[in-house]
């Protein structure tokens, strides 16, 4: 089947929310300790115990919104143990990973602190699990009130006079699993109830939200959905992609073989049917899309780097996950109307990173460089693009060669993200160029791509995999030919003259 693509750059279709390129950091290995707080009296440059390099690298690709302290961890966390001294703070046992010390040096002041180094948006995962209503009601009056409580006050003592400002608040995490283990039924009685305790203070609204479902668990959305949508301002979903067949066999992060750089990408694409589906319960309760669908947990898990703790989920991150990243946002993107946050799994040091780190060494993955380039879609409109792709197949399996998908910033430039998925070949791609009102254009490219299926960064070859000027394109008439390198991210800004 030939490919082809036509660009209706008169056609908008609602804004890609910028915070679909959020992050998640949990208390997990080495994200948080070692990954973002170093401590003041680190040789490791930092300021107030947060690595510099991070937060640059982190400013650079404008995350918007960062969700902490877990996953599993939030459950099991109790806020007050993480303020006030950090010398008087409780140390104590990571039970879900690893089985670390946890010094709990890493609080709310110090989150709250980073995320103001990063100007992003926080998003603070509360305890259900383990937590009472009054502790995460204190939670937040400790974070937002300004006035005369105990909880204000307390946090003037820890140094703190104004309050924060803190939108998004998340009612639980995993609630069907390592949260506690509920039935829908239960959790959507607990959720109605805690939520009304996370109070909104003077100015500041909190955006509420419940505990989704795993990957395709349709009736946990269902009974969600149908007790407690008024009670919530979005739900989440989480979805992970594994290329082998069980937990146990995920398969390598480097050194696989080409059947699994296959079922990683065919495994990644399910995100579309699983957002299509989840779309549709929410449709019947919430036809007016008042509620966000939170993709708050996504990304490659593979088998830990031999030779680390199997409870720190340290691995490599290759041109394989770039791609996965690629048309996971473009996905996000085509369900913009709907997924308004998603959180990559996890920023520094853990599962599908951005950011690894070696004692004061740090690297940039090819999944941050996707982020890089793909940051130019954020709170764009999304373009009509209406693409056939050709197909990519693997012993009788078939799923498409390109993902595709264009925006246009309110300056009138429009970007188009191209992913070729296709390991061995390239993709030719003639695309079509509509609804410019014949204006001339300016054609400009970069692209990202692999010498090999599992080319990676190193701490020794830290630029294998960087982005490159990219020319593979002719303009001819009102068509744009693109040649697309094997395994590669590409992103093309067009710029009417
Ligand atoms: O991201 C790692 C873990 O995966 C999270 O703690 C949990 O929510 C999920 O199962």
């Amino acid at each position: 089947m030939i490919q082809r693509a036509v660009l209706n750059a008169d056609i908008r279709k609602g804004t890609i929310n910028r915070n679909i390129y959020g992050h998640f950091s949990e208390h997990l290995g080495r994200c948080i300790y070692e990954g973002i707080w170093v401590g003041e009296d680190s040789p490791i440059p930092n300021t107030n115990g947060i690595r510099n390099d991070v937060v640059e690298a982190l400013k650079e690709i404008k995350i918007p919104v960062l969700r902490w302290p877990g996953g599993c961890f939030a459950d099991e966390y109790h806020w007050k143990d993480g303020i006030g001294p950090r010398e008087g703070r409780k140390r104590m046992i990571n039970t879900h990973w690893g089985g670390t010390v946890e010094n709990n040096h890493f609080g709310t002041h110090e989150f709250m602190e980073l995320c103001a180094m990063l100007d992003c948006e926080p998003y603070i995962n509360g305890n259900v699990g383990s937590g009472t209503v009054q502790e995460m009601s204190e939670w937040v009056e400790y974070l937002t009130f300004n006035g005369v409580s105990p909880m204000a006050e307390l946090r003037q003592e820890n140094g703190r006079q104004e309050p924060w400002a803190v939108k998004y608040f998340g009612v639980g995490n995993e609630n069907w699993g390592c949260g506690g283990n509920m039935r829908p039924e239960y959790y959507a009685d607990l959720y109605r109830r805690y939520q009304t305790y996370v109070r909104n203070y003077g100015d500041n609204k909190i955006h509420r939200i419940a505990c989704g479902p795993n990957v395709d668990d349709y009736h946990w959305m269902e009974v969600l959905m149908r007790e407690a949508t008024r009670y919530m301002d979005s739900i989440t979903l989480h979805y992970y992609t594994i290329p082998g067949p069980a937990w146990e066999q995920k398969g390598a992060a480097t050194g696989f073989e080409t059947g699994e750089w296959f079922s990683t990408l065919e495994k990644a694409l399910r995100m579309d049917e699983l957002v299509t589906r989840h779309s549709v319960i929410m449709d019947k309760y919430d036809p007016e899309k008042r509620v966000g669908l939170i993709v708050d947990e996504w990304g490659t898990w593979y088998d830990v780097e031999p030779g680390t703790n199997p409870g720190f989920l340290y691995q490599q991150n290759t041109i394989r996950d770039a791609l996965v990243a690629g048309v996971t946002l473009d996905i996000f993107h085509k369900h913009s109307g709907r997924v308004r946050m998603a959180n990559i799994a996890q920023t520094i040091n853990v599962l599908q990173a951005v950011i690894l780190t070696e004692g004061e060494k740090m690297l940039l993955t090819p999944t941050y460089h996707v982020f890089n380039m793909y940051k130019v879609h954020q709170d764009a409109e999304l373009l009509d693009l209406s693409l056939e792709s050709g197909t990519y197949s693997f012993e009788g399996r078939e799923i498409p060669e390109v993902s595709a998908s264009a925006s246009i910033t309110a300056e009138g430039v429009i970007h188009v993200s191209l992913c070729n998925l296709n390991h061995a070949a390239a993709a030719s791609l003639p695309l079509e160029l509509r609804g410019l009102a014949g204006k001339e254009v300016g054609i400009t490219g970069t692209t990202l791509a692999g010498t090999a299926i599992d080319a990676h960064n190193t701490f020794s070859q830290p630029e294998a995999v960087t982005p490159q000027p990219f020319t593979g394109f002719k303009l001819e008439g009102g068509k744009l030919n693109v040649e697309l390198p094997p395994m590669s991210v590409t992103v093309l800004e067009i710029t009417p003259k």
